[in-house]
């Protein structure tokens, strides 16, 4: 070996032992020290193992602030709040680090503007930027940064506009307050935010919120900012009389269209009327299907007054079990205006506002064969078996005829009206919809558990009696208020629940409604899983919004169990609740680590 060839081996070896104990080259770490100089670390660099030198290795000698995945060690997160750093942020040499997930430099005495390079850390998902007092504009690029969850800039000096991060489909947080931007709002996916702060700004011209999602304190202090939540309405649209010509074309068309239809509706309606004097047919088609729950206002009072024939002599049997209406007597309910809000096989659902304000919901149960003692028996013992997830019965009445019970009204309707109704803008993602399996899986499996010897199951479980409360929590309702048929086995009257929950489930992966007692979608779900098409039945507003398609998996597994055709092979609700449970564990782990 000569001189030459010795040395190239020495150098390599070298360069071998000098690599041992990097994880990151040496252009990332210098990077990052010349990063770290230009936050003016001051005397904080003199602290113990602060690191931040070209000589360590940022997750070897574990930098000050600096956080490394476990696997491959490369910098995940750097987190350097708090620390009265005074100099500027340094992004072409951060964003070296193109692995960087979170980088926050809260509560510090930055200045200096952002420049274009922060779309260089392509993976970032977490920008706190808050408390400082950063000026300039805010580069665009950031908007290239496809992966942003959350950003905050609050509390600055910054100017100019807004960027447009209406592409940017993963954001949950944008907080932009207090500081300086200027000019029109742009467009966000309100939707999908979570958090959303542009207030006390310059901002000018109309709020780009149509979702009602963020209310007035997250736009107020723009003293030019317009729109429905702030005192300041906008004015009506000024280009509008540019379109006026055009528009009267549009609608004159359309009258014309109009008069045409109305006519040759006209027509029709007279030949009608001719066939039916003919044949003479007047039967009305009253429809009481057991789905329909929809409001029907014109029916106030008539239906509900029937009872108070009854008045005289049964007054004072309401059975008042909890406080929020405190001293009801059953003439307030009869006195108070009722509305018909709901119709079913079973019976009929009223909202009452008696003379305390309180609004209740009075479920009115027909041809309920059961004796007075037992009814009241039954009554007592759901009120003694509390879950608060299990909507408690306020009061209770019984007499022969009629057995009405109340409940607090709930004013954010059923998670029926949530699926299938109109959803006003909101969106129903998929943590929220695994939030209501698990509280209702939960409730029914302590509730079964409770009252297995009673033999209370629920009864009638389905989308519609599962509220929404002001909070959007879910609770079941209406536990209990069903005929069992004696003709069915004790296990049965449980697992007839299981069904109605797993319908409930297939509800919630589809975003279908249900036809004829949940077998139609139920049926629609195996077909498709037989076919290997699991991947269609869910809901496509999960899939886009890009829900763990193993959970939803797991999910749908165990509602098919639930409603299998015969009823021994269903799990029992603690079972099912078990299983729910650690989905929304994993859930809630898969999201703790992507978030930080
Ligand atoms: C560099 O940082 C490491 C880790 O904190 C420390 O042990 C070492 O003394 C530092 N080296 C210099 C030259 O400051
Ligand atoms: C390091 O591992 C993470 C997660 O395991 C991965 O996302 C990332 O791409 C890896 N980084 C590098 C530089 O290989
Ligand atoms: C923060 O740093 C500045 C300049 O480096 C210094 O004047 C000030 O006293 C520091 N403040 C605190 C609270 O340490
Ligand atoms: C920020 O820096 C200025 C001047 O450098 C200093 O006067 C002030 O105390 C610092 N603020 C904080 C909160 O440390």
């Amino acid at each position: 070996m000569g001189w030459f060839q010795s040395l190239i081996l020495v150098s390599f070896v070298l360069v071998l032992v000098f690599r041992v104990g990097k994880t990151e080259t040496d252009d990332v770490i210098e990077a990052l020290v010349g990063f770290m100089e230009k936050l003016g670390p001051g005397s904080m660099q003199n602290t113990p193992n602060w690191g931040w030198n070209t000589s360590s290795d940022p997750c070897l000698s574990h930098w000050h602030g600096v956080a490394c995945d476990t696997s491959n060690q490369t910098v995940k997160n750097i987190v350097l709040e708090h620390l009265n750093l005074s100099g500027t942020v340094d992004f072409e040499s951060v964003c070296k680090e193109t692995s960087l997930l979170l980088l926050s430099l809260k509560d510090n005495n930055l200045t200096g503007s952002f420049s274009q390079d922060i779309s260089n850390c392509k993976r970032l998902k977490l920008l706190y930027l808050n408390r400082n007092r950063f000026s300039g504009n805010v580069p665009d690029s950031l908007t290239d940064l496809t992966d942003l969850v959350r950003i905050d800039m609050s509390n600055n000096e910054l100017s100019g506009n807004l960027p447009d991060m209406s592409r940017n489909t993963g954001l949950l947080s944008f907080l932009a307050q207090n500081n300086r931007f200027t000019g029109q709002l742009p467009n966000f996916n309100y939707r999908l935010l979570e958090y959303f702060d542009v207030s006390n700004n310059d901002l000018t011209g109309r709020i780009t919120d149509d979702t009602g999602r963020f209310g007035a304190k997250s736009f107020a202090g723009n003293p030019q900012l317009c729109g429905k939540v702030l005192s300041n309405a906008c004015q009506p649209e000024k280009k509008r009389k540019k379109k006026d010509l055009h528009d009267l074309f549009i609608y004159s068309g359309f009258a014309i269209l109009g008069l045409i239809v109305l006519v040759l509706i006209a027509l029709l309606f007279l030949k009608k009327k001719e066939n039916l004097e003919d044949t003479k047919i007047g039967s009305k088609n009253t429809k009481d299907d057991g789905i329909s729950s929809e409001s029907k206002t014109g029916q106030i009072r008539s239906e509900f007054s029937i009872t108070s024939a009854e008045k005289g002599e049964v007054s004072g049997s309401l059975v008042v079990l909890s406080s929020p209406v405190d001293g009801l007597r059953f003439e307030d309910l009869l006195r108070a205006p009722a509305e018909l809000i709901g119709r079913g096989k079973h019976g009929s659902l009223y909202k009452v506002i008696p003379n305390g304000g309180i609004e209740v919901v009075v479920k009115r149960i027909k041809d309920w064969e059961i004796s007075k003692v037992e009814f009241k028996k039954r009554m007592q013992r759901i009120d003694e078996v509390k879950h608060h997830k299990v909507l408690p019965v306020v009061a209770y009445y019984c007499s022969k005829q009629e057995k009405l019970i109340v409940y607090e009204f709930q004013s954010n309707g059923s998670l029926l009206k949530l699926l299938h109704g109109s959803q006003n803008g909101q969106i129903f993602d998929w943590g929220s919809r695994l939030n209501i399996a698990c509280n209702t899986a939960e409730a029914l499996a302590f509730m079964h558990t409770e009252l297995k010897d009673d033999q209370i199951p629920h009864g009638n479980l389905k989308s519609s009696n599962i509220l929404l409360t002001k909070d959007m929590d879910s609770c079941v309702s209406e536990y209990g208020l069903m005929v069992v048929d004696n003709g069915s086995s004790n296990s049965n009257a449980f697992s007839v629940d299981v069904h109605g929950f797993g319908v409930v489930l297939l509800e919630l992966l589809t975003g279908k409604p249900v036809q004829s007692n949940g077998l139609d979608l139920a049926k629609w779900v195996n077909s498709m899983v037989k076919e290997e098409w699991t991947g269609e039945v869910f809901d496509k507003a999960l899939v886009v919004e890009g829900a763990s398609e193993e959970r939803m998996v797991g999910l749908l597994q165990i509602a098919l169990k639930c409603v299998n055709d015969s009823p021994d092979l269903r799990p029992d609700m603690n079972q099912v609740a078990a299983v729910i449970v650690s989905l929304k564990e994993e859930e809630e782990r898969s999201m703790a680590s992507s978030d930080s």
